[in-house]
């Protein structure tokens, strides 16, 4: 069977240079001049690039047993432990059911009037005039995942947890776009910073889940629902630590993945206000045809790596144990094939469903996203609360660059000028 076809590449570091120049670019390029699966190198490391619905389904749904996480664990596993994120195989499966009810529709229902009443007092203080809307949502988007996880009853040490949970986001994006891996008992500078953040967050949660406990607080966040919840067969809690784990995890998943997508969502409405008017118009609906459209073409997660654990062939192709197995939203999403005229911001695409496994924000298959339902409820909540107050207005300059760190940032940010409505 032969290897899919590529780009060359460097003899040594292979397409590592074309890639750290533009790399959203570079994937686009190679799937214009190779097709649907494209092999290439990162340094010594072979990578298979997939773009097609068909593939993403072998890889997420079919045969996902067949392709693990790869090294990303052992990166993120000083910061979230051995939280949703970073387990795999039996313990994961376990740790997923138990979770899973707590994420339901009706469970988050509940918290509608939390976020609400949040994104209320966010936007209150936001003024008029010229703002990078990337920061604004990452502020806003900082201030509702702890009042969601946490409650409302931080109390005293809410000033302790934004700080902290910056570094620890900020420390965890390193870690994983750097080539080698510090271990963290090593006391660089970065290391000790990233040791006081994890060091106030732990003291933080667990000071809470001991509230909770003793019976000194309740709440309806979505701790208290974690600690209630109770796993089918063994009637077994999770224990503090492993609590602890998964609410950072579920933070760091959720805060720039969310406020990704929201800020994109208000650089595309900036160049068309004409969709403003619909969305304010049509409620809810609309307003989601325009968030998930703008997950579309600006996938805050825009590319899915997994590691091949045995040979195995996609597409006419071998795919070799080892590889770095590569799913690219980004180019997912602009598959001419599947999407017409691609690069057009259009929200009525979504009057239908999309075509199938060619939309995936939130990835597909088992290991897909358990905070989906979250995070639109909260853009939903939050995009129709800003269009109320505010008309948002392009800046004219440069469009935004989008910047693929771990999440989809903007390179500069994403500047917009706000006026009231
Ligand atoms: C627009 C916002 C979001 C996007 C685009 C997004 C995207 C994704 C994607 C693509 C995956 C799959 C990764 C893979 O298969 O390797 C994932 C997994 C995950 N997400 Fe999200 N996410 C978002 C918001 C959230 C929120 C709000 C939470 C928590 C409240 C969350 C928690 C998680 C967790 C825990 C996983 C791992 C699930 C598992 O492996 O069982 N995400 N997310």
């Amino acid at each position: 069977m032969k290897a899919p076809p590529g780009p060359r590449g460097h003899w040594l570091l292979g397409s590592l240079p074309e890639r750290r120049h533009d790399a959203l670019g570079f994937y686009e390029r190679i799937h214009r001049e190779y097709g649907d699966v494209v092999g290439f190198r990162l340094g010594t490391v072979p990578v298979v690039m997939l773009c097609h619905p068909d593939h993403v389904k072998h890889v997420l749904i079919d045969h996902a047993d067949r392709y693990g996480k790869g090294g990303m664990p052992a990166r993120l596993r000083p910061v979230l432990g051995n939280g949703l994120l970073t387990s795999e195989g039996e313990f994961w499966l376990r740790q997923r059911r138990l979770m899973q009810p707590a994420f339901h529709r009706e469970s988050l229902a509940r918290l509608a009037g939390l976020i609400g009443r949040c994104v209320e007092v966010h936007l209150a203080r936001t003024n008029e005039g010229e703002v990078d809307i990337a920061e604004e949502m990452l502020d806003l988007t900082l201030a509702v995942a702890s009042k969601a996880l946490f409650g409302a009853d931080l109390g005293e040490m809410a000033a302790d947890v934004g700080p902290a949970l910056e570094v620890a986001l900020a420390e965890s994006n390193r870690r994983l776009l750097a080539l080698f891996d510090v271990p963290l008992a090593i006391p660089t500078p970065a290391n000790l910073r990233l040791r006081r953040a994890i060091g106030a967050l732990d003291r933080v949660v667990f000071e809470i889940i001991e509230q909770r406990r003793t019976g000194r607080s309740s709440g309806t966040d979505l701790l208290t629902l974690l600690i209630e919840a109770r796993d089918e067969k063994t009637g077994a809690a999770m224990d503090d630590r492993q609590l602890r784990d998964e609410v950072m995890t579920l933070f760091l998943a959720g805060h720039e993945t969310t406020a990704s997508a929201l800020a994109w969502l208000c650089h595309l409405l900036a160049w068309h206000p004409d969709e403003q008017e619909w969305m304010r118009a049509g409620g809810e609906a609309r307003c989601q045809m325009a968030l998930q459209e703008a997950m579309r073409l600006y996938p805050p997660a825009w590319g899915i790596p997994r590691s091949a654990r045995v040979d195995d062939e996609i597409g006419g192709y071998a795919v070799r144990k080892g590889t770095l197995v590569f799913v690219s939203t980004w180019v997912v999403h602009r598959h001419p094939a599947f999407w017409p005229e691609p690069e057009k911001f259009d929200p009525d695409r979504f009057a239908e469903k999309p075509p199938r496994h060619a939309y995936i924000p939130f990835g597909a298959g088992q290991r897909t996203c358990i905070g989906g339902s979250f995070a639109m409820m909260e853009s939903l909540i939050a995009i129709s609360a800003l269009l109320k107050r505010f008309r948002i207005h392009a800046v004219p300059g440069r469009a935004p660059q989008p910047l693929p760190l771990v999440v989809l940032r903007a390179k500069d940010g994403i500047r917009v000028r706000l006026t009231r409505s």
